[in-house]
């Protein structure tokens, strides 16, 4: 069969761990999508970086447009990041030339997606991003094909790894705030606008993306309602100890009489559930559909394997000729006779 050929735009944490899956499994994914998965050309700002990959075989480009347009590859993988500028125009690029896409890129999804994946879909293309939501936990696979038959009551979890670590690390090692974010920026854990995380966005962006996949809804970014860690003292989160919980910084969403309420929130979580357990840099998803009741999935959002994991997934479903719709259209939609802005409890 014909190979599937990749165009990689961005070499980084994400773009690097795909590489390297591709070049160590490649006949263990040519069996499993039925076709080699090949890489065509890749994609970076400074090609004179020392990648900790061989990169030889592939064409370079500099201009993630121009590569998103090369006639010779199938599939376009972003894996650079941001919600404007490369990231937005060659995935638009990709699509006006017949590409599928997939993405790790929730910024960009949470602001354009829905717009992205109506192009997509009416050129008969999917954009796919799995990793974008919780790295490595296949949560979108989850919602989209083994909970296909659940009409979903409630999605909720742990999405952001460097919060998480703070809070724990502040719990368990008793210190500050202001001195566990500067122990998780030397660690190199936030993002280099360090707000995305501890102020809840990058969270945020991840609850609009899985509430629209579980609900049937547009992605609605600006109905999350946000609230970061960077308020949350120590005396907080001993008080919450003493009464037996822990504060997380939870997204929820679900459905009530008021529509699709998001929220994205510190929260107080009973210190013995699967939640309240969660230590470090670990997500965890909790899935209730009315079918099959509670799922909880646990597992690393972050880092070169997973996220490269969660991107090869879509990759060889895309080999697989597998194009699911991306998110929910107003016709599928069970929440779209309410309206979707909730206010403030
Ligand atoms: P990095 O910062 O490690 O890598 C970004 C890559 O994109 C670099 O190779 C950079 O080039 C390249 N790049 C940036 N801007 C341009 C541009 N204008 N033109 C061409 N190339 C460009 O990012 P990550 O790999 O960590 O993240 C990539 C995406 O995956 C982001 O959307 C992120 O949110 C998402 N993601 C990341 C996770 C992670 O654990 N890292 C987890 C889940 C999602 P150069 O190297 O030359 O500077
Ligand atoms: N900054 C994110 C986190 C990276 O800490 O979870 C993965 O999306």
């Amino acid at each position: 069969a014909a190979p599937l050929r990749l165009g990689i735009a961005g070499l980084g944490t994400v773009g690097i761990g795909v590489v390297k899956i591709i070049q160590r499994h490649a006949d263990l994914i040519a069996a499993r999508a039925g076709r080699p998965v090949t890489i065509t050309a890749v994609c970076a700002r400074d090609r004179s970086k020392n990648r900790d990959a061989d990169l030889s075989g592939y064409a370079w480009e500099t201009d993630a447009v121009a590569l998103a347009q090369r006639a010779d590859i199938d599939v376009f993988v972003e894996v650079m990041g941001g919600s404007e500028g490369a990231a937005r125009a060659s995935t638009e690029a990709a699509l006006a030339a017949g590409k599928d896409v997939v993405t790790a890129n929730k910024a960009l999804l949470a602001h354009h997606g829905q717009a992205l994946a109506e192009m997509a879909e009416a050129a008969g293309l999917a954009i796919r991003f799995e990793a974008a939501v919780a790295g490595g936990i296949p949560v979108i696979k989850a919602l989209t094909e083994g909970l296909a038959g659940n009409q979903m009551r409630r999605v909720m979890g742990v999405m952001n790894g460097t919060c998480n670590y703070i809070l724990t690390r502040m719990e368990t090692a008793g210190l500050p705030y202001d001195h566990v974010f500067e122990e998780a920026r030397q660690l190199g854990y936030l993002e280099a606008d360090p707000n995305l995380d501890v102020g809840g966005i990058d969270a945020g962006h991840k609850l609009s993306l899985l509430a629209s996949i579980a609900f049937g809804t547009r992605v609605s970014f600006d109905d999350v309602q946000l609230e970061g860690i960077g308020q949350i003292s120590i005396d907080d989160i001993r008080h919450a100890g003493d009464l037996g919980f822990r504060i997380k910084l939870l997204g929820v969403a679900q459905v009530s009489g008021r529509g699709l309420e998001q929220r994205m929130t510190p929260c107080l979580v009973p210190a013995d559930s699967p939640l309240g357990q969660l230590q470090g840099g670990t997500n965890m998803v909790v899935l209730e559909g009315d079918a099959v009741g509670q799922i909880v999935l646990r597992g690393p959002g972050a880092g070169e394997g997973p996220t490269a994991s969660a991107v090869m997934g879509d990759v060889i479903d895309l080999a697989r000729g597998l194009r699911l719709p991306t998110f929910g259209r107003p016709a599928t939609s069970l929440v779209e006779a309410v309206p979707a802005k909730v206010a403030a409890p």
